[in-house]
């Protein structure tokens, strides 16, 4: 992985040395990492694909918030399967998301396997998000939504003028490379009270020692002067 998400010739040469059956990717907002893939990541993504003849897994929980991107799902329909959560875009309450797949007969083969396994959301969230996707008002609340991961992602560029770390424009959330020795408690301190998520990870993504995910989403505008305060008494680096 880097910036650009994953890096075609390591999923070539995976695909070559473990010839897995199926690739599961989020090529827009990659949580926790924000890495985005550009357009000619995701057709060299989808040649590859094409090429092992593995099934893909596209998680697009996040790819209403970036009008640009273009699904792998267009690029190589007839081997993804395609999930956009609407949790992010609309609203996580309503517990719906939307799966295309690559055919009639694997669309038949999955509602048998989900049937089986009694999931199964509720009718009357189908029929509520059925209605906003088709008279407007689902384009509406994504587009306050947008607007309002930008501004609050421009609030947090403010604060973090002086801390290296990787973001989209408009994301719910930013991942912030941490020095070693940083402890847990010191990101709880930080953000309690404050509507400022952190989660620390325990892994690195791109060699850099121990990344936090720090969501702000939930936080309100009115807090936001915290965050100032908060940031700039820490040192990251
Ligand atoms: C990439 C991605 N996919 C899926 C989900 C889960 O979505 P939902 O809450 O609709 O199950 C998340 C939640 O954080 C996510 O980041």
């Amino acid at each position: 992985m880097e910036e650009n998400g994953i890096i075609p010739d390591e999923l070539d040469s995976a695909c070559r040395q473990h010839a897995p059956m199926a690739v599961y990717l989020i090529p827009t907002f990659h949580n926790p990492s924000t890495a985005t893939m550009p357009l000619s990541r995701r057709k060299e993504v989808a040649e590859i694909v094409r090429r092992h003849e593995v099934l893909l897994f596209e998680d697009d929980a996040y790819g209403q918030l970036e009008p640009n991107a273009v699904p792998l799902a267009s690029l190589v329909p007839e081997r993804t399967y395609f999930a956009a959560s609407l949790s992010k875009c609309i609203a996580p309450g309503l517990r719906v998301s939307l799966l295309l797949t690559p055919d009639q007969a694997s669309a038949e083969v999955l509602v048998s396997a989900l049937r089986a396994s009694v999931q199964m959301p509720a009718f009357l969230m189908v029929a509520l998000v059925t209605r906003w996707l088709q008279d407007g008002s689902a384009e509406a609340i994504i587009g306050a939504i947008l607007n309002e991961s930008s501004a609050r992602q421009k609030l947090a560029a403010n604060v973090l003028v002086q801390h290296a770390y990787s973001r989209h424009p408009n994301g719910h959330h930013i991942w912030v490379p941490l020095p070693r020795n940083w402890a847990k408690r010191s990101s709880r301190r930080m953000f309690k009270g404050k509507g400022w998520l952190s989660l620390r990870q325990n892994y690195s993504a791109s060699g850099k020692a121990s990344p936090m995910r720090s969501g702000f989403r939930s936080a309100p505008r009115a807090a936001a002067p915290n965050w100032s305060g908060r940031w700039s008494s820490l040192r990251l680096h």
